[in-house]
């Protein structure tokens, strides 16, 4: 099978996990779990739950505990997404190919359904407590999970982003936009590789060594999608070009260029394969999977 079959077909493995996971539509709330469910199953590249399995498999895990964890690291990635897109944050009306949720259900329900899945992100990863395992391991993972979604991860980068916009007197500089990258994405990339390794036993070198993978890999799909946001069309990308020009923002392409910017996605590409190449396990598809991030078109 070639990587692009093997991509597919892992894709809709990652899938049919995450859709195990979704709440019923039923009772008074039922517009919230419908908002909800609109967005989990608007597609998307299912790029996080693919890392975590490809983690927990490297590095010898082999039983069903990965589940509740890969729909939990999609629902916080969801959460992050349905949030990002209010008027107040970016203001962008389409996402995965469709209108963003709060476009469709409101900005009040699109403010609740991204709490109520970054609620479900713990209340399905708590899950794993019941079954068959090491708890110990468990907790390991739902520590890393709760740590990079929070202040000193995912939102904490997302909060500084919000005050990325360039006016004539003030223009963000290298070292904030990176605080940004480094907590905005590749926070949620390093938390999937690290909670993966850790459930199926790893060691601490091999847990920290897929941490610095996260971070070099998340850091050049971040400038990737900044290069996209300026090289593409919406029909490709399933989501508005030109976001970050609208909302004045600093990117690595104002920085840098599109050529810099490219040159710089390649480098950490390399340094995070080589990275991965000095850990034990089978890793010939997660290898071929972080290249083909770094020329991905959406
Ligand atoms: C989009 O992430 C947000 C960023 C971190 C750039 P993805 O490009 O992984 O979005 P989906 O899940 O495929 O929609
Ligand atoms: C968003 O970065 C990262 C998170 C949602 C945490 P962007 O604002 O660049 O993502 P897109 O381009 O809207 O997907
Ligand atoms: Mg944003
Ligand atoms: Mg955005
Ligand atoms: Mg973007």
């Amino acid at each position: 099978m070639n990587f692009k079959e093997e991509l597919k077909q892992k894709t809709e493995m990652a899938e049919s996990v995450v859709m195990k996971f979704l709440p019923k539509e039923e009772g008074f709330a039922r517009g919230l779990a419908e908002a909800v469910n609109y967005s989990m199953k608007s597609g998307g590249k299912r790029l996080r739950p693919l890392f975590m399995y490809e983690s927990y498999r490297m590095c010898g895990g082999c039983h069903e505990v990965i589940e509740p964890f890969m729909a939990a690291i999609e629902m916080i990635h969801t959460h992050s997404l349905i949030h990002d897109d209010l008027p107040a944050i970016d203001g962008d009306l389409y996402r995965r190919g469709k209108k963003t949720t709060h476009a469709v259900f409101g900005e009040a329900m699109g403010v609740l359904s991204g709490d109520a899945l970054l609620n479900l992100a713990y209340e399905t990863a708590i899950r794993a407590l019941f079954y068959p395992g090491d708890i110990q391991k468990i907790a390991g993972a739902l520590k890393i999970l709760a740590d990079k979604t929070g202040i000193l991860g995912m939102l904490g980068g997302q909060s500084v982003d919000v005050t990325n916009e360039k006016d004539e007197v003030w223009q963000i500089k290298k070292d904030m936009l990176d605080y940004i990258y480094l907590n905005k994405t590749a926070a949620l990339i390093e938390a999937a590789l690290m909670a993966g390794a850790v459930l199926a036993g790893a060691s601490e070198r091999e847990v920290s060594c897929m941490e610095e993978i996260g971070r070099k890999t998340g850091l050049a799909f971040q400038i990737q999608d900044d290069i996209l946001d300026v090289t593409s069309t919406v029909e490709v990308l399933g989501k508005p070009v030109l976001s970050d020009e609208k909302n004045h923002k600093t990117t690595y392409v104002t920085l840098l260029g599109v050529e810099s910017a490219r040159r710089e996605v390649e480098r950490l590409t390399f340094e995070a394969i080589n990275l991965l190449d000095t850990l034990p396990g089978e890793k010939d598809f997660l290898r071929e999977l972080i290249s083909y991030l770094a020329f991905r078109e959406m």
